[in-house]
């Protein structure tokens, strides 16, 4: 079968790998793709919002499955445009990407069907917003409605800084319309970990777990960034935890969906957080977390075509999704100074060195091909992955590997998975 993926990182350059091991797939294309995925897929000039041309290369090219990586198009409808022209497609339609899409719409739903999350407000007004804070209790969290490239969140200490929040979100627009609305929420304590799942509208499957270290410097300093490196599965992430959230959360937000008139097939990215009181959800993705799919997908067995077709076909309850007894650990590669302002255009040496490693991957971000070379083209440029018997091992393998290649202004943290340490 022809598969067409939809987006450009590193989670796309995993999902293309994924579907490369699949014994039916005989072609890939991906739009718009990068220099790393290129080695495995046709990489189409098409941009993730020109949903017109998707469609029409689709439909040209006799796409039979297309697989939606990332958040803007998923919450743009792209999936239902696809649909309409009696294409294949996997991912969420618009109607359940508000899941990801709106953060007000999420709480919601969490508030309305009784999933634990942190107690939260949502206001449309920003003189309402700031009435508000003069009576809350600090640390407080705001949150931008809409899609900030994971940057619309605020942990404020004071009622100063939440002002100023609220002026930067709400008057400012610094993250643009998704500052439309504000949600102020209840600050939270605990370890992080992501759950990804499969689901089919009715049936969920849950992958291995993560964890991701957001911050861009070591000791979680800094900016947060779209994710500076991860580790699979987490030591935290226990059998009774695991046993909470299924009945507390994963099973109960399909449900609430579905009972929504909006429902959810594709991936739901589950943010948890474990805290005093029990896990609590952060915030859900509607698709794989980058650089989360960096080392979920190199640890699954089972062929994720398979498991994506019965997602589509409504019959994931036939599947039982499969990972390896090992572990991965996932160094980013990036450029010094992202999330801010960085250089880019560099050469990249030593990609040759992955060749042929079984157990260790290169996945690209923001990579790009000028003639013989290939250059750096993003903040964050290359995903290390390396497996292991267990953690310890996955992340001395990582660092090893994170060695192997060199570029200008290479930037990474020392610290990834050092939470292990102290499981
Ligand atoms: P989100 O995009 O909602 O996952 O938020 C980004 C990051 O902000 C999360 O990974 C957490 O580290 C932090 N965060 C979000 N909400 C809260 C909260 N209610 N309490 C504490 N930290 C939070
Ligand atoms: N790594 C977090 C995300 O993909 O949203």
């Amino acid at each position: 079968m022809k598969v067409l993926i939809v987006g450009s990182g590193g989670r796309e350059h995993a999902i293309a790998a994924s579907a490369a091991k699949s014994s039916r797939v005989d072609k890939i294309y991906c739009a718009p793709g990068n220099a790393g995925i290129g080695e495995l897929a046709e990489c189409v000039p098409i941009g993730p919002m020109e949903f017109e041309k998707i469609v029409a290369f689709a439909r040209e090219n006799e796409i039979d499955l297309t697989i939606v990586g990332m958040d803007d198009p998923l919450v743009g409808g792209l999936v239902d445009e696809l649909e309409k022209a009696g294409l294949r497609v996997f991912g969420p339609r618009k109607n359940a990407a508000i899941l990801e899409g709106s953060k007000a719409f999420s709480k919601d739903l969490m508030k309305k069907y009784n999933i634990p999350t942190a107690a939260y407000e949502n206001f449309e007004s920003p003189g309402e917003a700031m009435a508000y804070l003069e009576k809350a209790r600090f640390p407080i969290v705001l949150k931008a409605d809409g899609l900030a490239l994971g940057k619309g969140v605020l942990i404020c200490q004071n009622l100063e800084e939440a002002r100023e929040g609220v002026k930067s979100i709400m008057l400012d627009r610094q993250f643009g319309p998704a500052g439309n609305k504000l949600v102020i929420e209840e600050f939270m304590q605990g370890r992080e970990v992501s759950v990804l799942s499969f689901v089919d509208g009715r049936t969920i499957r849950t992958m291995t777990s993560a964890q991701d270290h957001k911050r861009a410097g070591d000791g979680d300093t800094g900016l947060n960034t779209g994710g500076m490196g991860t580790f699979s599965p987490s030591p935290f992430y226990t059998a009774e935890v695991d046993a909470f959230c299924r009945e507390h959360i994963y099973q109960p937000t399909v449900d609430a969906m579905a009972a929504e008139g909006r429902e959810f097939k594709g991936i739901i990215f589950f943010g948890l957080m474990l805290t005093e009181e029990g896990p609590k959800v952060l915030e859900y993705n509607a698709r794989f977390g980058d650089p989360e799919a960096q080392v979920v997908l190199p640890r699954m067995k089972n062929d994720m075509i398979d498991v994506m077709e019965a997602c589509i076909d409504g019959r994931l309850d036939e599947i039982g999704l499969e990972f390896e007894d090992n572990a991965a650990v996932c160094v980013v590669l990036a450029s010094a100074g992202y999330p801010v302002e960085y250089e880019k255009g560099f050469v990249i040496r030593g990609l040759d060195s992955f060749k042929d490693k079984e157990g260790y991957y290169c996945f690209h971000a923001g990579t790009k091909r000028v003639g013989e070379d290939i250059v750096t083209n993003g903040g964050r440029v290359l995903g290390i992955t390396a497996k292991g018997r267990d953690l310890m091992e996955a992340r001395t393998n990582a660092y090893r590997a994170a060695e192997w290649v060199d570029f200008d202004n290479k930037y990474m943290r020392h610290d990834i998975g050092k939470a292990i340490d102290e499981a």
